[in-house]
């Protein structure tokens, strides 16, 4: 059975047509963070899950993945890496390069941000193709960290993006079908 607090943050979600480009049925948690009990709801459920699991870190993928990620951490007393796009962090990096629904783009993080065996949580807004969370659970991977799970708010089922994960767990709150 669904956690009634499912339906109030799917209700929350705009689907915007065409946004970027043309076919492209835009998924908008910004209205989803105008409620600040639908958001609420949203962090708690994460917490909930993640909550004495041993879990160290908590990764979020730029841009929304800074929204989502560090109240997660905060809340299971784990540290947060920023995985950001391409020139935006100051110091020595490691890079993974990915395909996207509308292009190609690359993930950075620094060297040294986390330790090899520390439980790691990565976390998104999204997953679509699932090229984006490939690319930050290998970041992890070769710094030697254990990814025990990958957790969105949303899930486009129909791109089959579960499937680039290599059976890792993934965890969404919603399916946009
Ligand atoms: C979106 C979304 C995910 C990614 C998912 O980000 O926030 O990070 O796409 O796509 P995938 O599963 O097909 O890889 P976007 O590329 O729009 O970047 P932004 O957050 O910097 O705007």
């Amino acid at each position: 059975d669904e956690d009634p607090r499912i339906h109030g943050i799917r209700t929350r979600i705009r689907v915007v047509p065409n946004f970027p480009q043309p076919g492209i049925m835009f998924q908008d948690i910004t209205t989803l963070l105008l409620d600040p009990k639908a958001f609420k709801d949203t962090i708690d459920l994460f917490v909930e899950r993640y909550k004495g699991k041993n879990i160290s870190v908590v990764a979020g993928i730029e841009a929304r993945g800074f929204i989502f990620g560090p109240p997660i951490a905060l809340a299971i007393g784990a540290k947060f890496i920023p995985l950001r796009k391409p020139r935006k962090l100051p110091g020595e990096v490691i890079s993974e390069k990915y395909i996207l629904e509308y292009g190609s783009d690359c993930l950075e993080m620094h060297v040294g941000a986390v330790k090899p065996h520390e439980r790691a949580l990565v976390v998104d807004d999204l997953i679509a193709t699932g090229g984006t969370l490939r690319a930050a659970m290998n970041l992890l991977e070769r710094a030697g960290a254990e990814v025990i799970e990958c957790a969105c708010v949303i899930e486009l089922p129909v791109l089959k993006g579960r499937e680039q994960l290599n059976d890792k767990p993934l965890f969404v709150l919603v399916e946009y079908q």
